[in-house]
């Protein structure tokens, strides 16, 4: 008789699917549900970049690409990123399979099994998942009473021998907030005291809607050894489906990171490296007015619900405090879906309980007759409150 197989990768064994899935599942099975829990451009990707799509198929780039990238394409981001006051050359960036797989693959190159990496949270979903993929352990730094902000001695208080890296996310999926000037001195301190890895996750910074925002590796040069500046061709220009993003660090720490996109990748998607090249020289000045626009009247009418809301001042979320409702962040959510025909997150699938993620990258019409079916949800639900 065969021998039973033997157990598979404990760290992927212990994974859950995301409540992300789960609660987005009940909102696509619920009809007439409006989900505001997609975290993607609802528009289209601009008609130049896909035209260039369709040229490069048919001049054949349908071959492997460069490991790396095509040169051309490096080239064009080191050029872009000197537009943003960011000197990396094109030998010191590696095109990858969206952010997603820029996080994974830096993640895989950094950690051994039991390191530890400080994530400020609220935080995206990925950096806990691909740190736990490496046997590593994320930390938590809560920064929700710090009005997202990271306290230097907060963040010192959680730095042990096991520390390896702090993935810092500005402007932040979920909250929209951008880190303030001490936020990133915070950081570069702590990661120059302890030598520890800075990974800079920039995928909104094109979409900020105020002034006063700073990258970290513009603000911290001389920590350019540690830090890994990570951006994506998603959220800026549409193009979540098109898989392409980047990673840009100095060459030694480049060099390993290279090795782990090559295992996991090979390369990103040839035919998309020349679209890509065009979508650096658009603009997207037009999506970032109807998010402006929209983040305006929603974070108005939230407050006006009476579920405190901070102002977004980049990305395309918001992400209201519910605690007033009297319910937990899942129970809001399920019942949003259930009696009110709206899909949202729960804050504690980024680490943030007692609040919900609502994307604004819908029509005007289903946000506005989204809003106004939550505003009859809460003001019943507190109605409820008021009389127990
Ligand atoms: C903060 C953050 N980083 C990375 C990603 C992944 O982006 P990509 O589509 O480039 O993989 C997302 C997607 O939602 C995100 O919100």
């Amino acid at each position: 008789m065969a021998a039973s197989p033997r157990p598979i990768n404990s760290a992927i064994v212990a994974m859950q699917p995301s409540a992300i899935r789960r609660i987005s599942g009940l909102a696509a099975r619920t009809p007439g549900c409006i989900s505001l829990a997609l975290g993607e451009p609802e528009f289209d990707t601009p008609d130049a970049i896909r035209a260039e799509a369709k040229a490069a198929l048919d001049r054949g780039e349908t071959h492997y690409a460069p490991n790396v990238g095509t040169p051309s394409l490096r080239r064009a981001i080191s050029t872009y990123m000197a537009g943003q006051g960011l000197s990396y050359s094109a030998d010191e960036i590696v095109v990858t399979l969206g952010a997603t797989e820029a996080i994974s693959s830096t993640l895989l190159a950094l950690l051994n099994p039991g390191d530890e990496v400080i994530i400020p949270v609220p935080a995206f979903v990925s950096y806990e998942s691909a740190t736990r993929m490496n046997h590593a352990r994320p930390v938590r730094l809560d920064t929700a009473a710090n009005g997202f902000q990271i306290d230097r001695e907060a963040l010192r208080a959680l730095v042990t021998p096991a520390t390896k890296a702090i993935v810092i996310n500005s402007p932040n999926n979920p909250t929209g907030c951008i880190l303030d000037a001490s936020s990133l001195d915070a950081v570069a301190d702590v990661a120059a005291a302890y030598g520890l890895y800075v990974i800079s996750d920039d995928v909104y910074n094109r979409l900020v809607f105020d002034e006063g925002y700073e990258r970290f590796a513009a603000r911290h040069p001389e920590l350019r050894d540690r830090t890994v500046v990570i951006d994506s061709f998603s959220k800026p220009w549409a193009m979540t489906g098109w898989r392409m993003g980047w990673l840009a660090a100095s060459e030694p720490l480049l060099s390993q990171i290279a090795k782990a996109h090559q295992t996991a990748a090979s390369s990103s998607v040839a035919f998309c490296m020349a679209p890509a090249e065009v979508a650096l020289g658009c603009d997207p000045a037009d999506m970032l007015a109807t998010y402006r626009a929209r983040r305006d009247r929603v974070v108005g009418a939230l407050n006006d619900m009476g579920l405190p809301t901070r102002r977004p001042q980049g990305a395309f979320y918001a992400f209201p405090n519910i605690e007033a409702t009297g319910m937990g962040d899942e129970e809001f959510c399920e019942r949003a879906i259930a009696e009110a025909g709206v899909g949202l997150v729960p804050g504690s699938c980024f680490g943030a309980a007692g609040h919900v993620r609502l994307s604004f990258c819908v029509s005007d019409a289903d946000l506005d007759e989204a809003l106004r079916r939550l505003a009859a949800f809460v003001s019943k639900r507190q109605g409820h409150a008021t009389c127990a």
